[in-house]
């Protein structure tokens, strides 16, 4: 089984082919930063455009790369949602148009159902397992009990965690993409510099919380001479990192905690999206499931971040299930993993599905209450 997969649902152009036995055969991806750099984050007519310019090209490049021709795949996959609608639209035209020219099924792919099975390509983790999704839009904690089985355990209150890495970059001065270059400047900085706020710590629950930690920066920020000394830039930028990667780890303890009760075969925690490339975040993790005798994955970095690799191999994961789509489905700007969450903002709560799901969903909302 051989799948071709785009993704276009941010800022990056990617296409990518990958077969049923976890072999990568090519994944490009086209940045759009220098685009958007001069607006200091991502302008989505902009976006929509450049995928529009580069998608044919991208597509040609992974087949040639791959050594395939389009009757040689299995199915095509794009990412259906959610994401910048205009994006989403041309991958998933694109995608259409192979399926329908070469009649192959054609699988539209939640995004956060590629970052949540990555671990499957690169490292084949078994169901079920402990997901902490962590991106530029999104801060989850997943019980992932099957392709198209998760259960949402906690959500953050207010910004995703990529998000306050971006904005806090911003206001120290660093450049556009901030998450990158706030890790690369707090490597030399001294992380007990600085007193910060550690969102949520040990509250009950696994929700998130990030614009507390990101205000308690900016007061820091703005009151430092400009332009930025680099030492209090990268003891600050470290403060910050180390405030989050603490964070992340309290919630994803109380997540331990409950799932030991409930669900006591779940063994593993992987940690996916853009921000699981971060290290220390990564190194925070590794401690922790030392605790909890848990099995840790974290894909390599370059498949973290948004690629199609991770979009070609939900499609392969779903096209063995069957679970293909139809030339009329309607690219979706948001579409949650778990259908059943309600999100009563600025609380994100779960409702129980079926029985198996039931135990950890309650576990995490009477813990919340
Ligand atoms: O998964 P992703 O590539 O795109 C989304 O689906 O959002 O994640 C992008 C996010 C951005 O907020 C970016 O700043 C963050 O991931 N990120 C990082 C690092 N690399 C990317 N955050 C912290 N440390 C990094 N090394
Ligand atoms: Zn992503």
């Amino acid at each position: 089984m051989i799948v071709l997969g785009i993704e276009t649902s941010c800022d990056e152009t990617a296409a990518a082919v990958v077969t049923a036995d976890r072999r990568i055969l090519s994944n490009v991806v086209l940045s759009q930063l220098d685009e958007h750099r001069p607006y200091g984050g991502v302008v989505p007519e902009i976006a929509a455009r450049a995928h529009l310019d580069h998608i044919d090209r991208l597509v040609g490049q992974a087949m040639e790369e791959a050594g395939m021709g389009f009757a040689d795949l299995s199915g095509v996959a794009a990412t259906g949602g959610p994401g910048l609608i205009g994006g989403v639209i041309v991958g998933v035209m694109t995608a259409k148009a192979i399926a329908a020219v070469h009649s192959l099924p054609f699988l539209a792919v939640n995004h956060l159902e590629g970052h949540a099975l990555t671990a499957r390509l690169t490292d084949d983790v078994a169901f079920p397992y402990l997901l902490l999704l962590v991106s530029g839009g999104h801060c989850q904690l997943l019980l992932v009990e099957g392709v198209g089985h998760y259960a949402l355990l906690g959500s953050t209150i207010d910004d995703a965690v990529g998000e306050a890495f971006d904005k806090t970059a911003k206001m120290l001065d660093l450049p556009y993409p901030g998450g990158p270059s706030l890790e690369k400047a707090a490597m030399p900085g001294d992380p007990a510099r600085y007193t910060l706020p550690r969102p949520m710590l040990g509250r009950p629950g696994c929700d998130f919380s990030f614009s507390g930690l990101k205000t308690a920066v900016r007061h820091i920020a703005e009151a430092m001479p400009r332009p930025l000394p680099e030492r209090a830039q990268a003891d600050l930028a470290a403060s910050f990192q180390a405030a989050a990667a603490e964070s992340l780890v309290n919630r994803c303890r109380n997540a331990m905690t409950a799932l030991s009760q409930s669900h006591p075969e779940v063994r593993t925690l992987v940690v996916a999206g853009g921000v699981a490339s971060n290290q220390t975040i990564r190194t925070a993790l590794t401690g922790l499931c030392g605790d909890f005798g848990y099995g840790f994955t974290a894909p390599p970095p370059r498949l973290c971040t948004d690629n199609a690799a991770m979009i070609a191999w939900a499609g392969i994961e779903r096209l063995r299930l069957g679970l293909t789509d139809g030339l009329d489905f309607a690219p979706r700007p948001r579409w949650p993993l778990d259908p059943d969450a309600i999100s009563v903002q600025p609380r994100v709560t779960a409702r129980p599905r079926d029985s198996a799901r039931d135990a950890a969903q309650s576990t995490a909302l009477a813990a919340r209450s």
